[in-house]
């Protein structure tokens, strides 16, 4: 090339403003908030998943964990502009594990993995495809990598060799050496973002939780749902009448099944699939009146959706011009990057539904399937490409509702099939039709680090067996949730486990002042509610990996993805959940650091080691960690107003001395917000005898639903 030209070529690079360049650069990181920093490489797209998501940043709540120093573990880091598209690197350090990259299914670590995170309804493969591809990492050395974009990204999580790496594996001969790898090591998380620029974000922390805590802080602190959220929802079969939804609510009375809400399937409306929005007046001739009488017997009431608008809708011609080029099941697609699309809905969504007294939605099929959803060809009129619109569509549409909510000062709670990153505040449950019981319990621990909450809804079994084990799961997850929409499946249908399941079903009704507190924690600390075990103090992911074959010249993921822990986990502070599936009589549980505690009966079973239990049919495995505290309400059928007053029973488990917070409020509004609400310290000490005794001091305000407590010690 001729001098000249080159030192032109220099010069418009040096010019362009851009900070991506050719060459490998390293980030010029800034401090946005308390151990989180912010790179703006090149020019970022203007739609990206946080500022669709509308995020406030707890800041308050991430000062009080500290202000710690850019992660050692990152330097080096570079990015690059490579064809026109952004390319990333990050270094790994040897033993180094990775959590996150989106809901996954199979396998909680991600190391050696690679994935392309496309929103999608999940297709069986941990291939980045999934409800919430949210582009966020978790290292076990205590940092996480967000890359704000809403493009489909590709991330080798640790699966390439450059040819100038620092820690170059040894090339082997395949034909003499046995310990020959087709993975050889590699250093680096590289990550290539089809635009020519995105935020990038680091969230520093001592742990790989402390990480999960400032990402969800940042994000806004997790969803507290109102506490009717936290009981038990049937969905009915989708062409129920109110007559029949209201003959089902009493059912369930009568023969003592908790619930809380139920959720409507389409056929409530008078046309979906696409969607009129509007009642169907044959099945639900007086919809006001029907939510009342619900709402009499403590129940709300969820509505299923589809975005995707019927030319019966009455919204229809007003929305057609904020609607994109292709269509969904024959609806029109509204783009609601536009205020106007979204003040439609709004207007008939109140009128027919919130001014009602509708508790929530159901979102469905903002996900997927690609033959289903507008192609990647589509256009949008705020020009807004295909890709993006896919990447934020569910994220959005939670976004809009959310708002509607709180401008009511009435919390929801509802379910959603595709979100991303920065959805840690929006009030949805993250559900599928995929239907694999193992892979959903997964799916709980892979959704701890990512700012998303995930049900594996029960709907139908073979056995009843296998009804009975997926309805001990969705009793400790965060929606306990049948969708009998399409089978139509009771609690009870399964006779000879019916009153195994109306037990679990209790028990969720009875954890609910624990549950309660579990989400508050969410909240203000940024814990999630479900935790996978490589969040837990105590729990050494390190020696899973060291222990036996590792060694980091050969193959470190395999060990990795074989001991992979993703059939356990913690619920909140002390429960450590151990689902039993179909088929199984026994089961391996893994217990953390110290003591460990049956649930039901206070004994002791070990204590940081690997366990064997063969429990039985009739409950599911539930072990509670030394100096456990659990709150727990009398039995139930509905979740409390906030007007009752309860008398508590508060469980000890193990030897130790302890002190935990019990959180309430008036469990509807968001008054919490604005400082309306309480954390009670319930403690457990040892009196001169040496014998445990409980105390506490009730708090005086009318928000605080607890009246006395019974201290019971479980552990004999
Ligand atoms: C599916 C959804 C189900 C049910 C059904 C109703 O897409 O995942 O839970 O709502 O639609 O048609």
């Amino acid at each position: 090339m001729p001098r000249r030209l080159l030192s032109l070529l220099m010069l418009i690079n040096l010019y362009s403003g851009l900070a991506v360049t050719a060459q490998p650069t390293d980030f010029r990181w800034e401090s946005v908030a308390p151990g989180v920093w912010k790179a703006i490489v090149g020019q970022p797209d203007r739609i990206t998943p946080l500022a669709v998501a509308g995020i406030t940043p707890r800041i308050d709540r991430l000062k009080s964990l500290g202000e710690p120093a850019f992660p050692n573990a990152l330097a080096g880091s570079s990015h690059q502009l490579v064809d026109g598209k952004t390319y990333l690197r990050f270094p790994l350090q040897k033993e180094e594990q990775l959590f996150g990259l989106g809901l996954n299914f199979k396998t909680v670590q991600q190391r050696g993995q690679i994935k392309t995170l496309h929103v999608d309804h999940y297709n069986g493969k941990d291939n980045g495809r999934t409800h919430a591809p949210v582009p966020f990492y978790v290292s076990s050395l205590g940092y996480g990598v967000l890359i704000n974009s809403a493009r489909y990204i590709t991330v080798y999580a640790g699966t390439a060799v450059r040819t100038d790496s620092p820690n170059l594996p040894p090339e082997k001969d395949r034909n003499t050496q046995r310990d020959w790898s087709a993975q050889p090591y590699s250093d680096a998380v590289e990550i290539l973002i089809p635009a020519s620029g995105s935020d990038v974000y680091v969230f520093a922390g001592r742990t790989p939780m402390e990480v999960v805590q400032r990402y969800n802080l940042y994000n806004g602190g997790g969803v507290l749902p109102p506490k009717w959220g936290l009981g038990f929802t049937h969905r009915t079969p989708t062409l129920f009448s109110d007559k029949q939804i209201l003959a089902e609510v009493a059912d369930f009375e009568a023969r003592g099944y908790p619930l809380s809400f139920v959720g409507l399937e389409p056929g409530w409306q008078s046309r979906s699939y696409p969607n009129s929005f509007v009642w169907d007046s044959t099945r639900f001739p007086k919809p006001q009146q029907f939510l009342d009488t619900l709402k009499q017997k403590e129940i709300r009431a969820n509505l299923w959706i589809n975005p995707y608008v019927s030319s019966h809708s009455p919204i229809f011609k007003d929305i057609l011009p904020y609607t994109g080029s292709h269509m969904v099941w024959v609806g029109r697609v509204p783009d609601f990057t536009f205020p106007k699309a979204q003040a439609l809905y709004k207007q008939l969504f109140t009128q027919q539904h919130l001014s009602i007294g509708i508790s929530g939605y159901k979102v469905d099929e903002v996900d997927g399937y690609d033959h289903w959803l507008w192609p990647d060809v589509a256009t949008f009129p705020s020009g807004i490409p295909a890709e993006q619109m896919r990447q934020i569509y569910g994220l959005q549409f939670q976004k809009m509702t959310d708002t509607w909510f709180r401008e009511r000062n009435q919390r929801t709670y509802g379910l959603v099939r595709g979100s991303n990153a920065g959805a840690s505040a929006l009030p949805y449950v993250i559900y599928n039709d995929y239907y694999d019981h193992h892979d959903f319990i997964t799916a709980l621990c892979t959704s701890s680090f990512i700012g998303v909450l995930w049900t594996p809804e029960a709907r139908s079994s073979k056995t009843s067996e296998e009804w009975l084990r997926r309805m001990q799961s969705v009793c400790f997850s965060p929606m306990a949730m049948l969708n009998a929409w399409a089978d139509g499946t009771k609690p009870w249908t399964f006779a000879d486990v019916a009153q195994d399941v109306k037990e679990v079903m209790q028990l969720r009704m009875q954890l609910l002042p624990y549950l309660y507190t579990t989400f508050a924690q969410y909240h203000f600390d940024g814990k999630p509610p479900i935790r996978a075990m490589h969040l837990v103090d105590g729990f050494s992911a390190v020696s899973q990996t060291t222990e036996g074959r590792l060694n980091s010249t050969d193959n470190p993921y395999a060990m990795a993805a074989t001991k992979d822990l993703n059939d356990q986990f913690m619920l909140g502070d002390y429960m450590l959940v151990a689902p039993m599936f179909a088929g199984q009589s026994k089961r391996t549980v893994w217990l953390p650091a110290g003591k460990w505690y049956d649930f039901y009966t206070g004994q002791l079973v070990g204590e940081a080691q690997l366990i064997e239990i063969s429990p039985g049919l009739s409950r599911i495995p539930l072990f509670v960690k030394d100096g456990g505290i659990i709150p727990m309400l009398p039995p139930r059928l509905h979740t409390p107003n906030k007007q009752e007053t309860l008398s508590l029973t508060v469980r000890h488990y193990g030897t130790q001395e302890a002190s935990w917070s019990l959180y309430d409020d008036d469990g509807e509004t968001y008054d919490y917000e604005r400082g309306v609400f309480t954390w009670t310290p319930l403690t457990v000490k040892r009196d001169r005898q040496g014998k445990l005794v409980g105390s506490w001091s009730r708090p005086r305000t009318p928000n605080f639903h607890y009246s006395s407590i019974n201290w019971q010690f479980m552990t004999p």
